[in-house]
């Protein structure tokens, strides 16, 4: 019976236990704080800093070192610059701010979406600006092609069947559902240290810098589903606003891409209907419940025409994307679609972060309105325009359906002035260089020869005008600052036919007006 009641036993065998350990305890206090002491008072004759040393304090003496190591080299000329130095720096030298967790191009895998009939005319588009040894991806493709080796352009695969999935959209194409399964495809070939997938069509052209600008705004261990919707309205209404257009191209971090894995060809038997890929992917987010994050320098460009207005007055957020580029003109006139897209890469190469950035400035004694989309073009308007104007898209592309119509899409756009004095004078990009000496990058831009209706106005015409000097410093951080347009500056010039242009930074109180 006594075995049988073990607890009449329990509490005595605890309360001897605790009165042996309570001296234990004490002892061990007295221990510890004899010890302790007499470490701190011999810590003091050392060294009075020493009892703080601690993991913290280690990583912020690394920050420290950083910081010193990111402080410019003092510069070697005798010019007094250092009042003019880009404030990349200021950024970078923060100390709040732990460079190495930064998302670099490698964490990042491409998926390109590729037919095989296509591919030797698409594969021109990657080839601007995929980077062979930089960047990470895959294209996927339907069917072998052929291929050389050194041609600078990501691995090959073929996508897997999917005969056996169910498509009944009358207008689509089956190849949706292999294309929406890059995704998961892409993420069984099971590559290491993956931060982001990005999926593109083979007739995207990203600027792969701007893409982490972007990604990097966001914690890729969480679920994110980042794109941007159709510049037409309609089609958003057709298919949805809250879907990332495939051909703009759209990021899905990590840990989502795992999900949606698993899940992706189970969910794509559901929505036989759905007409593209990009939808199907967005009916299986919605079964996950992730919504869309939008970043509207992913441009799908559900346009015809010429890109103009929109590449001349783009939102003051990364260029990540170009889509469409067989459906518009090319994007410098009388050039070749992908040798003008080279050229763009040119000044990309100096400075993506301020790609197509718009500034807007006046020249005082002519009267003239001058509108700066950094690296691309300069247009010059007779008047004073603005910038309210100025920053809103001009309608110089056709909707989706082939229309001018000002109601077709999802943003402002204003009409094309029709004032004979108004129609504006361009300047494309011709050349650009980096000034090692002035550490500015210079770009020539020359006037596109057009015909221009006679203008009544007295005032000079922007006509005698060859070119037009653009000088800028790179300035690779400004999206770690808030977003802003950079001011720009008629500079003095000796000669009459040409106009020098300042852009960058505004100062305290500077803005865009005459
Ligand atoms: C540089 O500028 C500082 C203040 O702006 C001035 O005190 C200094 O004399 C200048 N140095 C030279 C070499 O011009
Ligand atoms: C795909 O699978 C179907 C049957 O599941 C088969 O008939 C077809 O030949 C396969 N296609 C390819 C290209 O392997």
């Amino acid at each position: 019976m006594s075995q049988m009641n073990p607890s009449s036993q329990r509490p005595s065998i605890g309360l001897s236990s605790h009165r042996n350990s309570i001296t234990w305890f004490f002892i061990l206090i007295l221990l510890i704080y004899s010890l302790y002491s007499s470490k701190l008072i011999l810590n003091k004759d050392d060294n009075p800093n020493c009892s703080l040393t601690s993991s913290s304090d280690i990583s912020d003496k690394q920050k420290l070192e950083q910081v010193v190591l990111t402080i410019p080299p003092p510069s070697t000329t005798t010019t007094n610059s250092s009042q003019e130095e880009p404030t990349e720096n200021a950024v970078v030298a923060d100390p709040s701010h732990d460079n190495r967790d930064e998302l670099q191009l490698n964490d990042i895998i491409f998926g390109i979406a590729a037919s095989s009939k296509l591919w030797e005319k698409r594969k021109e588009y990657i080839k601007l600006w995929w980077r062979p040894g930089e960047t990470r991806g895959v294209v996927w493709l339907d069917k072998p092609v052929v291929s050389t080796r050194d041609e600078g352009l990501p691995d090959i695969r073929i996508s897997g069947n999917t005969s056996d999935f169910k498509y009944t959209n009358r207008q689509g194409k089956r190849s949706a559902l292999r294309i929406s399964r890059v995704v998961s495809e892409t993420l069984r070939l099971g590559m290491k240290d993956v931060k982001w997938f990005v999926m593109g069509d083979d007739d995207t052209v990203f600027i792969v810098e701007n893409v982490v600008r972007v990604l990097s705004k966001y914690d890729h261990n969480q679920y994110y589903y980042v794109g941007s919707s159709s510049e037409s309205h309609i089609q958003n209404l057709f298919f949805s606003y809250s879907m990332a257009y495939g051909g703009g191209g759209f990021a899905i971090s990590y840990p989502l891409a795992k999900e949606l894995e698993k899940m992706q060809d189970r969910c794509i038997q559901r929505y036989p209907g759905l007409y593209g890929s990009d939808d199907r992917i967005q009916a299986c987010m919605a079964e996950l419940g992730v919504p869309l994050t939008k970043e509207i320098g992913f441009h799908q460009y559900d346009v015809y025409g010429n890109l103009l207005g929109l590449l001349g007055a783009h939102p003051v957020t990364p260029l990540v994307s170009l889509h469409h580029l067989d459906v518009v003109d090319p994007i410098f006139p009388g050039m070749k679609r992908v040798e003008g897209l080279r050229r763009l890469f040119e000044s990309v190469e100096q400075d993506s972060a301020s790609i197509i950035q718009q500034s807007i400035c006046y020249d005082t004694k002519r009267y003239w309105s001058i509108s700066v989309s950094w690296g691309y073009v300069v247009q010059i308007i007779r008047g004073v325009i603005s910038p309210r104007e100025l920053q809103t898209p001009a309608r110089t592309f056709l909707n989706w359906y082939r229309r001018a119509d000002y109601t077709a899409y999802a943003f402002n756009t204003r009409p094309v002035s029709k004032h004979p004095c108004q129609k504006p004078f361009l300047f494309y990009l011709k050349s650009v260089k980096y000034d090692e000496k002035r550490r500015q990058i210079i770009g020539v831009y020359s006037r596109y020869k057009e015909s221009y209706p006679y203008c009544r106005w007295k005032s000079d015409s922007p006509e005698k005008l060859d070119s037009i000097v653009v000088l800028k410093k790179p300035d690779s951080s400004r999206w770690k600052r808030s977003p802003r347009r950079d001011c720009c500056r008629v500079l003095p010039s000796r000669k009459e036919s040409v106009l020098y242009l300042w852009v960058g930074n505004c100062r305290q109180g500077e803005i865009s007006e005459l």
